[in-house]
């Protein structure tokens, strides 16, 4: 069975009404990075990065998987697939893909601020997503990861998001190479590719298999030997036209 593996970036969840970093709505646009997504402003300035993430969180309880991850999860069924993602979002994994690596930590989970390995599913997040899904209010389950995040673990440590801040290391990126390098077909949805190493991933593919590129804007591949196929689409337009 051949093997596909999907490289995802927040232009994949934008036709959910998620924002992407980069486009001119972008998150980075309204908000400057060194005051919510850095180890500093997490030390200095925790309540203003607990608030960012929690505002994240709510409104990804009101966002719903769109056609680009449907597309994707469908793969399954006549592939080996493997989704590598630069989203802290959980909409590869409710459109129904099973094979997900996250590359940059899960708006889902919380982690030690002492020991990175202990990482916590926040309780309640299954169960307040299905609620939201059926139409239940929102605000309802807004404490459930707001006492969560405030409250210690069971060895007395503080919490914090469990994803990976500009400056910090990107502990599944050796194992998201390896998996790249065994791709026979690769695809790289909505991504820029201006943050490394995540974007250096797709320096780790075979140079005979050829590249699918679904994206409204054509990112820098010049150092790309693969045979690049564009389609300049929205993802949730372009990937199940793929
Ligand atoms: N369909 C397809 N592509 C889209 C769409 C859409 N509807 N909307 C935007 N795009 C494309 C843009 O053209 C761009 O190539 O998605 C990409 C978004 O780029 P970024 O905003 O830079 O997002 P991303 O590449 O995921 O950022 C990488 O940067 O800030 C960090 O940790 C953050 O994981 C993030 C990383």
């Amino acid at each position: 069975m051949k093997k596909i593996v999907v490289f995802t970036g927040a232009g994949v969840s934008a036709d959910s009404g998620i924002a992407t970093f980069r486009d001119s709505d972008g998150l980075w646009a309204n908000y400057r990075i060194e005051d919510v997504c850095t180890p500093e402003a997490l030390e200095f300035n925790r309540s203003t990065v607990i608030e960012f993430y929690n505002k994240r969180r709510r409104e990804l309880l009101e966002k719903r998987v769109n056609p680009a991850h449907t597309a994707i999860a469908s793969l399954e069924r006549a592939y080996e697939v493997e989704v590598i993602t630069q989203n802290i979002d959980d909409l590869h994994e409710r459109a129904g893909s099973t094979r997900i690596t996250h590359l940059h930590g899960e708006l889902s989970k919380l982690r030690s601020m002492r020991d990175a390995e202990r990482i916590y599913p926040i309780a309640g997040w299954g169960e307040a997503v299905k609620a939201v899904e059926q139409g239940e209010d929102v605000d309802r389950y807004a404490s459930v990861w707001q006492e969560a995040v405030e409250a210690k673990d069971e060895h007395g440590d503080l919490l914090r998001p469990h994803v990976v801040f500009f400056g910090e290391s990107v502990p599944n990126y050796d194992a998201a190479c390896r998996i790249a390098s065994t791709a026979d077909i690769f695809i790289v949805c909505g991504t820029s590719l201006a943050v490394y190493p995540a974007a250096a991933l797709v320096f780790s593919i075979r140079k005979d298999i050829p590249v699918y590129l679904v994206d409204l804007a054509r990112p820098d591949l010049s150092r790309i030997d693969n045979p690049v196929h564009f389609i300049q689409k929205r993802a949730a337009e372009g990937l199940p036209e793929l």
